[in-house]
């Protein structure tokens, strides 16, 4: 299985208590923590090549060497557990398993930033995790771990869980400061970047979940050490969902450098394809980044094999590649239908659009209903095109990425699968399901 730094000793009696994560060496890398520089754990972060591991792939310790310093105004952490990327899943779990590790993380990474607040932002139908995270920091108080003076080091923090509604777009850096500000999730423009105007208008760093718990073996093992596994720029573990059509459905602690065929079809991973089925595409990192058919998945256009790293998924740009993302893996198999599965996609990000950009509000909507006349037979070939179109003018004119992630998927589908599309036109292939879903919600169809 390789290496597991987040999602080890889950077998471990009590491991959601503190109590029980002790036992199995947990605050060590805190006791430690507390007695370095700031700065040298900083420092630690950035030689260990973390990457954020939201989506986005920023390096952290860059990240956190960016926080503004000005004299007297408090700085403040923040940790991005909103998770609502459909396809997602690995973050709720590693709360749910084992709150202590990301209370640590956010413990060391607030003294390492100067940080005596922090909060964590989670989603709002998530509420079974956040009574779990709730009850855990009422144990790390109880145990002197957080309040005064932690463990004697002079270290004063207060850590506090806020939830949201469960909107997508609060998962948006920015959009989730609005929210925890208590103001509507709208992103905000940026500059200011938030390591200078973020919470309540003071330097705040944002991270996710995965990146802030990583913090904690990076501390004990020293960054030079986590740097070792994985391969060039994408270092250490990383948490993949992996769901679709696969025999072994879950959440998998990888080293990054795993070949994406071995994860595929590895009993260590995901053990093949259901039902001796084919495998017909992969969307690799969360329904946003492009799918990739078959052999690009498994293959570079140079005919290497595609590897489970930053590098290796996006090799070929968005032409031949794709994106690790947040990791959310998601299989499909021969018998998908890769429209349909667009227009479910699609349905959801116009949802979640919070309307603020006509091209996003306006776009999504429209490309919504598009995908739905080629489901409900009566799309033209023409209509291909202006799928085309529109995906092409909703990116990268918006405030915030939210347009590219409803803008790419449907680009790449395009791409990768416009025979499909254009079989739906010539049979006009009228799909009952997709009748059936809107007669269910009493929706009209198109
Ligand atoms: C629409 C949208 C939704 C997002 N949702 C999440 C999320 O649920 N969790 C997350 O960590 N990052 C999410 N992000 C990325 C965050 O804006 C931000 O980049 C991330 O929290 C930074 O943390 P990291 O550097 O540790 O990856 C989202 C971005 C966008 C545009």
């Amino acid at each position: 299985m390789g290496r597991q730094l987040l999602i080890n000793d889950l077998d471990k009696p009590g491991i959601q208590t503190l109590e029980g994560y002790k036992a199995c060496g947990g605050y060590t890398a805190l006791d430690k923590a507390l007695k370095m520089k700031p700065e040298e754990i900083v420092e630690e972060v950035k030689k260990s090549g973390l990457r954020g591991r939201g989506g986005a792939g920023f390096p952290t310790g860059m990240k956190w060497s960016f926080i503004a310093k000005p004299p007297g105004v408090p700085r403040y952490l923040v940790c991005n557990a909103d998770e609502s990327e459909p396809g997602t899943f690995k973050d709720r779990f590693l709360m749910e398993k084992k709150p202590h590790i990301l209370i640590e993380g956010m413990i060391i990474s607030s003294f390492a930033l100067g940080a005596n607040v922090s909060y964590i932002y989670i989603r709002g139908e998530m509420m079974y995790v956040f009574h779990i995270l709730e009850k855990a920091i009422q144990e790390a108080y109880d145990a002197g771990l957080l309040g005064k003076n932690i463990m004697g080091s002079g270290f004063d923090h207060d850590l506090y869980v806020h939830c949201g509604a469960g909107a997508y777009i609060c998962g948006e850096e920015t959009a989730l400061i609005e929210s925890l500000e208590g103001k509507r999730g709208n992103p905000r423009i940026k500059p200011p970047f938030p390591a200078v105007k973020g919470v309540w208008d003071c330097p705040t760093v944002v991270n996710n979940v995965e990146t802030i718990a990583a913090v904690v073996p990076i501390t004990t093992m020293g960054g030079d050490e986590y740097a070792k596994i994985g391969i060039g720029k994408s270092t250490g573990t990383k948490l993949i969902s992996a769901s679709g059509h696969i025999n072994k459905p879950g959440v998998y602690e990888i080293e990054l450098g795993v070949p994406v065929e071995e994860f595929i079809y590895s009993d260590k991973y995901c053990g093949g394809i259901r039902n001796g089925k084919k495998m017909k595409a992969v969307v690799a990192g969360g329904s946003s980044v492009p799918v990739l058919p078959t052999d690009l998945i498994l293959k570079t256009a140079k005919g290497e094999p595609r590897l489970m790293t930053y590098e290796s998924l996006a090799d070929g740009g968005f032409q031949t590649g794709t994106m690790l993302g947040s990791g959310g893996f998601i299989v499909m198999d021969e018998d998908t239908s890769i429209v349909k599965n667009l227009w479910n996609f699609t349905r959801f990000y116009h949802h979640e659009s919070c309307g603020q950009c006509s091209p996003c509000r306006e776009g999504t909507g429209w490309m919504e209903k598009i995908l739905h006349k080629f489901l409900d037979g009566h799309a033209s070939m023409s209509d291909i095109d202006l799928l085309w179109d529109i995906q092409g003018k909703i990116e990268g004119k918006t405030i915030c990425p939210l347009g590219e992630a409803a803008a790419w998927p449907v680009a790449a589908a395009i791409r990768h699968f416009r025979s499909e599309f254009e079989e739906y036109v010539k049979s006009g292939k009228n799909m009952k399901d997709v009748k059936h879903y809107y007669r269910l919600n009493n929706l009209e169809t198109a």
